[in-house]
C-alpha cells in the first residue's frame, strides 16, 4: 500500500492542487495529513474541503487548535492574523469538523503526529542544522526512550523535510530522496505543502510504502498564492516568505 503523507498546507490552495495532481498520477492508495491545513494562507476553507473529500486521515495541527483557543497567548502576531482569517472563512460545520480532530494517531508500527512523540500538538522535532549537537542528542534521547509500540513516527509542524534516526540525520535532496527504513526507529519529517522553510520554495510531501520513504518536491505558481495573501489583507511577510522558502 502506498500512502501519501502531506502536512502544513496552511491555506495554500495553489500548492495543494499541484500536490494533489501529482498524487493522482502516482497510484497512491491513501492520503494522510499531519495537520495545519489552516493558518497563514488565504484559502483555508477551500483546502479543508479538499482534505475532507480526499484524505483518509486528518490530524489536528497547532493552527487548528488555535481556531478554538486564546491565540494571542501562544502565537506570534503574524500567525494570529492567519488564524483570525481562517475563523472568518470556515463555515460552522467546517469549524465543528475541525474541533473533533486529534493531533496523533497510532497505526502500528507507525505513529502519525503533528508535533512530536512527547507533545503531539506543539513540540518541534528539530534537525541538527537548526539546533546543533544539543538538538541532535535530544532527538536520539526521544527516539530511544519514547518510541514504544511503533518504529516510525511521521511528523509535520517544522516545515522542513528530514529523516532522524539514532545514527544520524539525513536531509533529502535531488538525487537522494528515497530511504529504506528497514525496521529502524526513525522520525520522518515530511516537510510542508504550503509553506516550506528549507529555502526550497517547492511544495514538499512524502510517500511511504511500508518500507521506504520517498520525498517529493512539486513546483507550483507561487505568485498566485502571494497575490491571494495580499488580497486577503494578510501580512506582506507571508506573501514573500513562500517565494523564498523561509
Ligand atoms: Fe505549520
Amino acid at each position: 500500500m502506498k500512502i501519501a503523507i502531506v502536512s502544513d498546507i496552511h491555506g495554500n490552495l495553489e500548492a495543494l492542487e499541484a500536490v494533489m495532481a501529482d498524487i493522482e498520477d502516482r497510484n497512491i492508495d491513501k492520503i494522510y495529513c499531519l495537520g495545519d491545513i489552516v493558518g497563514y494562507g488565504p484559502k483555508p476553507a477551500e483546502c479543508l474541503r479538499i482534505a475532507m473529500d480526499k484524505f483518509d486521515l486528518i490530524l489536528q495541527g497547532n493552527h487548528e487548535w488555535g481556531l478554538f483557543n486564546d491565540v494571542e497567548m501562544y502565537f506570534n502576531s503574524i500567525a494570529v492574523e492567519g488564524i483570525y482569517h481562517a475563523r472568518k472563512e470556515l463555515s460552522d460545520s467546517e469549524m465543528d469538523f475541525v474541533s473533533e480532530l486529534k493531533p496523533g494517531k497510532l497505526i502500528a508500527p507507525q505513529l502519525y503526529v503533528h508535533g512530536s512523540v512527547r507533545n503531539p500538538l506543539m513540540d518541534y522535532v528539530r534537525d541538527v542544522a537548526e539546533s546543533g549537537h544539543e538538538g541532535y542528542m535530544k532527538l536520539i534521547e526521544t527516539i530511544r526512550e519514547d518510541f514504544k509500540g511503533f518504529d516510525t513516527c511521521f511528523v509535520g509542524h517544522n516545515h522542513k523535510p528530514f529523516l532522524g534516526t539514532e545514527y544520524g540525520v539525513i536531509h533529502p535532496h535531488e538525487g537522494m530522496d528515497t530511504f529504506q527504513l528497514a525496521g529502524e526507529k526513525a522520525y520522518v519529517c515530511v516537510g510542508s505543502v504550503g509553506q516550506p522553510r528549507d529555502k526550497d520554495s517547492r511544495s514538499c510531501y512524502a510517500i511511504f510504502d511500508g518500507k521506504q520513504v520517498t520525498y517529493v518536491r512539486i513546483k507550483y505558481d507561487i505568485t498566485i498564492t502571494s497575490n491571494q495573501i495580499l488580497q486577503a489583507g494578510l501580512p506582506e511577510f507571508l506573501a514573500t516568505r513562500i517565494m523564498q522558502g523561509i
